[in-house]
């Protein structure tokens, strides 16, 4: 199941996504969350605090300066610029991703 949270500035987007992500990694489902937004502070909402949420998003700023290598795929993707987040919610922060791979 993929689920987007869309909506107008300030209608409450980040903070659904880390609730509906939260409360579905607790009744046993394994959760990835991608913050996609140009703001991107799930990290807080989700609670992996400043530190953690201030990595990803360098994580982010450096592949888009080019400064880093993408990851050729979802695993690595989330391995190598992935944070675990409660729940057992695994967190990245990504700008978008290239030739996604089936699922
Ligand atoms: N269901 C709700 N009831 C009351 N307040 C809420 C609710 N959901 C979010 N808020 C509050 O509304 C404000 C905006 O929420 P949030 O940051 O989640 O919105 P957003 O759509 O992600 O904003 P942005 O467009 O800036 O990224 C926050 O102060 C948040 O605490
Ligand atoms: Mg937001």
């Amino acid at each position: 199941m993929k689920v987007a949270v869309v909506g107008k500035g300030g209608s409450g987007k980040t903070t659904t996504s880390a609730v509906v992500a939260r409360t579905l990694a607790r009744h046993g489902l394994s959760v990835v969350a991608l913050d996609c937004d140009s703001n991107p502070n799930l990290g807080i909402s989700l609670g992996v605090g400043d530190e953690q949420t201030e990595r990803l998003v360098a994580m982010r700023e450096a592949l888009d300066e080019g400064g880093e290598e993408h990851a050729p795929g979802w695993d690595q993707l989330l391995s190598r610029f992935g944070s675990d987040a409660p729940d057992g919610v695994r967190l990245a922060v990504v700008s978008r991703i290239e030739n996604p791979e089936p699922g």
